[in-house]
């Protein structure tokens, strides 16, 4: 492989949607941000200046990051954040992926307009397992608030509450003709007729769910989060926040002289009026002539796709039990056939006291807190790695993080009386090459949600899932340990449970959250700490010499 080296230039840029323009932390002035690309094998080098006043950290969304947890990105998990002024080069390898990815920041809520596509193409003359696409494109959705996101967040903070729900949702940074004052803010994709496009699907959305569909169209998923599915063939695809999913068009053989909304909008069990239940939509053109400039010709007519309802959960779990691994000679699924260590947490919403001077809008008066097994995790004011690095553990991570839940679960639809749930700063500890059985239940506690939980510098295999309470009598027997999905982001389902495997190979601290941002904001996160082995290879390498300090 080669180096590819990126100038990543944080700094404002003015943006107009939606009848109003306000200023946005950007990437290089560009939203999205820029598109990073590389080769399996490659050696990725950005270098990230901070010019705004604000604290930035990025992260490089699903990159196994392997011996390199300095480069990871979240801040004060694996490091401290880069000050205004301040540079830092964040240095990785690819290794063993290929497909879509993309990276964040990692700090506060920066990541509503601080986004952008990670390709990863494979090794020069290894082709795709399936035919070349004639054009690949990458099809980001994102969610925008006529606010000021930050603003947006501290206000939830403050008031122990819900934030404002976004504005729009957006397609590659566009609300689409849906909106007010939009039309010209609309994702367009021109094709030609009998050609088959590869559509690099991002949900960079903050707090949704989306299912996403192109009008009279069929999609054939062959990935997700860079790692090769069998390909099957949908109207409609899910997708959660964190996760990446890589589908092929095939544009019809004949012009059809028409054109095609493609369309998102959310997927969530609460009801509608808590959540943005608007739909993005880009649109579809056809053009004998690729090279033509010619544009949009309104006169046509317009075909808009069926969405699922919003609350469609059977739609989404006959989705997610389609997607399974390749499992091929030359694309084996490597699930951990055994398991050293089970773990099984719980996921969910809860409640803290309501700090004085502040009014909460939990329920009784309590502030809304979001915990994995009961605790509702602090992030320190040092980087969780670092402290582990210079073995410092004393007020920065005292013990082990519970392995269990504090108090027996055991889900009735009636949520318990006490919904208090602990705070604390803690890891659970690893060691080198663990292989891990991790079973994940949602409490429905305070709402039924289903929970995109994202792990760093890993990916896992989602060996089983399944609804009500998770049964360890009666389940494991039917995990697919032959061809499980692999992926970086699974839905926890509403009212259920996801079981995942993963081999502990890779010495760091490594952060696990759910990427509704929201939840994550109250708490719904902890961190792992995978330790050394004893070979060279097995170890975490020392921190760069321009790591930000705190
Ligand atoms: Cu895409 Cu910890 O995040």
């Amino acid at each position: 492989g080669i180096t590819r080296h990126y100038d990543f230039d944080v700094q404002m840029a003015k943006v107009t949607r939606l009848c109003g323009s306000k200023s946005i932390v950007t990437v290089n002035g560009q939203f999205p941000g820029p598109e990073l690309v590389a080769r399996e094998g490659d050696r990725v080098h950005v270098r990230v200046t901070n010019h705004v006043s604000h604290n930035m950290s990025l992260h490089w969304h699903g990159i196994r990051q392997m011996q390199t947890g300095w480069a990871d990105g979240p801040a004060y998990i694996t490091q401290c954040p880069i000050q205004m002024g301040q540079t830092y080069v964040y240095k990785f390898t690819i290794t063993g992926q290929r497909g879509t990815l993309w990276w964040h920041a990692h700090i506060s809520w920066h990541r509503a307009t601080v986004y952008g596509a990670i390709v990863i193409l494979p090794k020069l003359g290894v082709p795709y397992p399936f035919a070349a696409p004639h054009k690949e494109v990458p099809v980001i959705f994102g969610e925008w608030w006529a606010a000021d996101t930050e603003v947006v967040m501290s206000q939830a903070l403050k008031v122990g509450g819900a934030p404002n729900i976004s504005d729009a949702f957006t397609i590659n940074g566009l609300p689409g003709p849906l909106y007010n004052c939009s039309a010209q803010d609309t994702f367009k994709l021109k094709v030609t007729p009998g050609k088959t496009y590869l559509l690099r699907l991002i949900n960079a959305a903050l707090n949704d769910e989306l299912f996403f569909s192109v009008a009279n169209h069929t999609l054939t998923v062959v990935e997700v989060d860079a790692v090769y599915v069998k390909p099957f063939t949908v109207k409609t695809i899910v997708i959660s926040p964190g996760q990446t999913t890589n589908v092929l068009l095939t544009a019809k053989p004949v012009n059809p002289k028409a054109n095609f909304y493609m369309s998102a909008a959310p997927y969530s069990v609460i009801r509608p009026g808590t959540f943005d239940n608007t739909t993005v939509a880009g649109i579809l053109e056809y053009h004998e002539d690729p090279s033509s400039s010619s544009s949009f010709d309104k006169n046509l007519p317009l075909f808009k796709p069926m969405l699922p309802r919003f609350n469609d959960t059977k739609f989404v779990t006959n989705f997610t039990t389609k997607l399974r691994s390749l499992a091929t000679t030359k694309y084996p699924a490597a699930v951990p056939q055994t398991v050293d260590k089970r773990f099984f947490f719980t996921i969910g919403l809860g409640t803290l006291p309501c700090p004085k001077n502040m009014t909460c809008q939990g329920p009784n008066g309590t502030q809304f807190a979001a915990a994995v097994n009961n605790v509702s995790l602090v992030l320190p004011t040092k980087a969780l790695l670092q402290s582990h690095f210079t073995g410092l553990t004393t007020g920065v991570y005292a013990s082990d993080f519970p392995a269990m839940p504090l108090s027996p679960f055991n889900y009735t639809g009636t949520p318990p009386n006490n919904t208090n749930v602990a705070t604390g700063t803690k890891l659970l500890a690893l060691p080198f090459n663990t292989s891990v059985e991790l079973v994940m239940q949602d409490t429905s506690v305070l709402g039924i949600e289903s929970h995109p939980l994202h792990l760093h510098g890993f990916n896992y295999f989602v060996v089983g899932q399944g609804f009500g309470n998770y049964d360890s009598a009666k389940d494991p027997a039917k995990f697919n340990l032959v061809d499980p999905v692999e992926r970086n982001t699974v839905g926890v389902p509403a009212g259920g449970w996801v079981a995942i495997r993963f081999l502990a190979d890779n010495p760091g601290v490594w952060f696990m959250h759910c990427h509704l941002e929201v939840h994550t904001t109250w708490g719904l996160r902890m961190a792992w700490l995978v330790h050394d082995g004893s070979k060279p290879n097995q170890k975490l390498l020392p921190p760069p010499s321009d790591m930000p300090k705190c």
